[in-house]
């Protein structure tokens, strides 16, 4: 059912240096910071030839990743992004096998402005997972 790596999300504390870092030192191309007051993140892509690392900075006062970086003060991997052909079915097929699904089950629009949904990391490995239509 899933099919490419879209992106990895790592959560930093300082955008700019995590720009610098994957930028300057490891030498990839990187897009320019994107607020999204939604999702209360500001989003930046590290573009790799096989995939993306997605940079998040928690953006507003309630961003859902504030938390995560207060036990993890020097940030950390966040989130995996599996693509699905249809979020639907994936989502149908998913609560059928008793997976659970975070939010109300409802594919909202993510930093691609395609539908996505997240998958509740104790079902998963530990691991929070983001599904993505493409
Ligand atoms: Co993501």
């Amino acid at each position: 059912m899933i099919g490419k790596l879209n992106h990895v999300a790592i959560v930093v504390p300082d955008l700019e240096k995590a720009v610098a870092t994957y930028r300057d030192i490891l030498g990839a191309t990187v897009s320019e910071p994107m607020d999204l007051p939604d999702h209360g993140v500001t989003t930046v892509f590290v573009e790799l030839p096989n995939t993306k690392i997605e940079l998040l900075l928690p953006l507003g006062e309630n961003s859902p990743i504030a938390r995560f970086l207060e036990k993890n003060p020097a940030g950390g991997m966040h989130h995996v992004c599996y693509e699905v052909e249809d979020i639907f079915a994936a989502r149908n097929k998913l609560v059928g096998a008793g997976a659970r699904i975070l939010g109300d089950g409802e594919p909202k629009n993510g930093a691609h402005n395609k539908p996505v949904l997240f998958l509740h990391p104790k079902d998963f490995c530990g691991t929070l997972v983001e599904l993505e239509q493409v």
